[in-house]
Order: C-alpha cells, then sequence, then structure tokens
C-alpha cells in the first residue's frame, strides 16, 4: 500500500537531528515544512519532499499511490497517550456530585469508593466485557488522533485480575488499530483483603506478580501510586527496585495530592518518567532535569479533580523533558481528549502552543521508550499520521475543546477519513 499526501498547508514534522526528548528551547522547535508532499510505503514514512522531487526519485510509487488531498488542512505525527489506565471495569460518575459538593478523592477512596470501586467492577467483569469496552475506548482514541497508547493495570489488585487487564491490552495490541505499550500497576492501591497490612500486599506484587509479569512477557513498565495513604515511598522503591531487577522499567505516579518526594525518588531508582507532579518539589523538579526524568504530566487530573496544576511551565523552563498525557480513567480523568488535554496544559501550565504539541508527540514517545520508531514525521519511521481540519497549528489551541481530526493513518493505513472511523 502506498500513499501520498499532497497539498497541506503545513507539515508539523518535529524532525531533529537530536535523539532523545526535547527539553527548554528544542520543545519548541516542531521544524514545520511548507510546498512538500509525504510519500508513505508500507506501514513506514518513505519520503517527504516537493511533489516534483518525489515523483521524479520513484515514479513507480506514486503511479500506485493512493493520492490524499490536505489542501487548507495541516498534518502532523499521530498523538502519543503516554498515561492511561484505559482497561477497567464499569464508571464513576456518582462520585462526582460527592467532591463537587466538598468530599475528596481521598476521602472517596478510603471510604471504599475510587479505585476500590473500580477494583471490584473489572473483578467482576469477563475477560470478553473487557475487551469490548476496551475496543469502543480505543476506537474514540482513534477519531481524536491518539494511535498509540500506554495502558496500567491495577485495577484487579489480585494475580488473576491484573492478568486478565494487561492480557486484555496484549491482545488489543494485535487486534485493534491503536498500539497499546503495557504497564504493570499492581501497586495501585492496597486491596480491601490487605487493610492495615500492607507490607504484605507489596510482598505479594513483589514477590509473586513482578515475577508472572516479567516470566509472561506481559509489561514493559512497572509503575506505583507513590503517595500518603496509599503506599510510601519505601514501598514505592521496593516495588520500582524488585521490578527493574526484572526487566521492568520504573514509573511513578509521584507527588499527585500530597507532596511526597515522588519525583526524588523517580531519579534515584533510575525511573524513565514520573508522573502526575502536581506538587512536586523545587528540588525533584531540578533532580529530575539533571537526570533527564521525563515529567508526565495530566492536566486533565488537575481540570476534574479541581486540584492545582503541575507546573508544567517552570519545568521546561528548568530543562525537565515534559510530555502530556490524558492519564484517561474512570475516576480522576475520564476523558479520552488529548487535543483537550493540550487546550488544558496551554491554559492551566502555561505551555505554549509549541510546546504541547511536542509534550503529546515526541515527547510522549519517549516517556514509553517509542522516541525512535513514532511521535515525529521523518523518512523511515512508522506511518502513523494526522490530517487535522485546520489551516494553521495554532488554531488547534484556539479553537479548542473540539476534535478538529479529520484524517488518521496508523501504519500506513487510512483509517478514519473525514472524522469517520473506517
Ligand atoms: O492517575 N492516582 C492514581 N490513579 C489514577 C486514578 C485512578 C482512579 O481514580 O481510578 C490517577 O489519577
Ligand atoms: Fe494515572
Amino acid at each position: 500500500m502506498t500513499i501520498l499526501i499532497i497539498n497541506a498547508n503545513e507539515i508539523i514534522t518535529l524532525k531533529s537531528e537530536v535523539k532523545g526528548p526535547r527539553i527548554k528551547e528544542a520543545m519548541s522547535e516542531l521544524a514545520i515544512l511548507k510546498g512538500v508532499s509525504v510519500l508513505l510505503e508500507g506501514d513506514r514514512i518513505a519520503r517527504i519532499a516537493p511533489l516534483a522531487d518525489i515523483e521524479a526519485e520513484c515514479p513507480e510509487l506514486v503511479e500506485q499511490a493512493q493520492v490524499i488531498d490536505a489542501t487548507g488542512k495541516i498534518v502532523m505525527p499521530g498523538l502519543v497517550d503516554c498515561h492511561t489506565h484505559l482497561v477497567h471495569g464499569g464508571t464513576r460518575e456518582h462520585e462526582l456530585n460527592m467532591r463537587l459538593s466538598g468530599l475528596t478523592y481521598m476521602e472517596i477512596m478510603n471510604a471504599g469508593g475510587g479505585i476500590h470501586y473500580t477494583t471490584t467492577k473489572t473483578r467482576e467483569a469477563s475477560y470478553e466485557k473487557l475487551y469490548e469496552k476496551t475496543y469502543a475506548h480505543l476506537n474514540d482514541f482513534l477519531r481524536y488522533g491518539v494511535t498509540t497508547v500506554e495502558a496500567k493495570s491495577g485495577y484487579g489488585l489480585d494475580w488473576q485480575t491484573e492478568r486478565k487487564q494487561l492480557e486484555v491490552a496484549k491482545t488489543l495490541h494485535k487486534n485493534h488499530h491503536v498500539d497499546i505499550v503495557s504497564t504493570f500497576m499492581g501497586a495501585h492501591a492496597v486491596p480491601k483483603e490487605y487493610k492495615d497490612n500492607e507490607d504484605a500486599f507489596v510482598d505479594l506484587v513483589v514477590e509473586e506478580m513482578l515475577p508472572k509479569v516479567a516470566e509472561l512477557g506481559l509489561a514493559e513498565f512497572n509503575d506505583v501510586f507513590c503517595e500518603h495513604g496509599v503506599f510510601t515511598p519505601e514501598q514505592s522503591r521496593r516495588i520500582l527496585v524488585a521490578g527493574k531487577r526484572l526487566g521492568l522499567t520504573p514509573k511513578i505516579h509521584a507527588d499527585e495530592i500530597e507532596p511526597y518526594e515522588g519525583a526524588e525518588l523517580a531519579v534515584e531508582v533510575g525511573a524513565i518518567s514520573a508522573e502526575h507532579l502536581l506538587v512536586a518539589s523545587d528540588k525533584g523538579i531540578k533532580a529530575m532535569a539533571k537526570a533527564g526524568t521525563i515529567a508526565v504530566l495530566l492536566p486533565g487530573t488537575a481540570f476534574f479533580l479541581r486540584a492545582p496544576f503541575a507546573r508544567g511551565r517552570l519545568m521546561v523552563d528548568s530543562g525537565v523533558p515534559v510530555a502530556v498525557s490524558t492519564d484517561f480513567n474512570p475516576g480522576s480523568s475520564p476523558t479520552i481528549s488529548v487535543p483537550f488535554i493540550q487546550n488544558l496544559a496551554c491554559m492551566n501550565m502555561g505551555m505554549t502552543m509549541e510546546e504541547v504539541l511536542c509534550a503529546t508527540t515526541i515527547n510522549a514517545a519517549y516517556a514509553i521508550n517509542r522516541g525512535d520508531e513514532i511521535g515525529s514525521l521523518e523518512v523511515g519511521k512508522k506511518a502513523d499520521i494526522l490530517l487535522l481540519n485546520v489551516p494553521n497549528y495554532k488554531q488547534l489551541q484556539y479553537f479548542y475543546g473540539m476534535n478538529h481530526t479529520d484524517t488518521v493513518i496508523k501504519a500506513g493505513k487510512v483509517v478514519v477519513r473525514g472524522g469517520i472511523l473506517l
């Protein structure tokens, strides 16, 4: 299959000679091309050049290509959502009025709701039900231009259900157009069965669950909810170090609700990323900049929990590589809309229109160790490409709260056209 994209107003390539996540001013370098076309061959990007050059260099390919006319539109890499709790049972709309009338997220959780409620629903759901529900979420992601998602387990808190979640993700990675990168998060909460016996649950995660995840190849990353009243930094350290020994790269839910030196711990254990960071300390931010630890910021969670936003502006200025993601989950951020999350990152974290595009493409790709493969439009990279119904990239943040996605090409195949899933 060969595709030729012509006449685009702007092609946002995010190409760079420098490898690795972008920092500081480099986060604003979108490497925009005008007057060029993009040729796709199979699942790869084959050429990005003026049409006449492509025609002269590969006439046969051009001859057989499906031509996509991008007149009046922009072209950019598929969005990468690098932090989601994709596979879960049920919904939690009943918690919204509770929170609006003053109960906190942690109060609801400590009273047996929150993550515990979703754990019950996820345990009860059959593999087939979970698969179908997740399939529908992935369709929504695709219509909003998201071509790769990270997916955390963590609503089982027992081996059987954690495994069910990870297997749903693994099978959907094969069966759905959206690529899924899996993270084990058995330490997402202390299950009711282990109340007042937290260390025994940590033992279970470390001694039984993590070795099985590694042996079965069910995840690449290992995450933990390091938070007052959930897992302490000591328990989190133990879980992350144990996973690392088994080949699972550490990630961490850090400094989300109360400061807990989560950012510092991420650096200490060599995590690829620290995520949330709403109340991360100055010291933690400095340490992350020095180590190159990626900050995965989730402004939808601050919006939905009515909490202070992470200090995204300061982090970018301090030299932390910043990625931005939905945190899609049934409690603190039930949205798949990366475009709206970009709007929030601009308006509430002070990131620029350019930085948010970098943070939801190439830097997000690096946060899940896929920076060499996706996140920018470069010859040889995977052909995950969007056509957006705006004449310039600035309108993506200006006409906010909207889905501008017109066409999604996933691995060289058109999967959304005119905003409609094919
Ligand atoms: O990232 N902080 C912990 N986990 C999720 C929320 C999970 C839930 O409420 O179901 C988060 O915000
Ligand atoms: Fe999360």
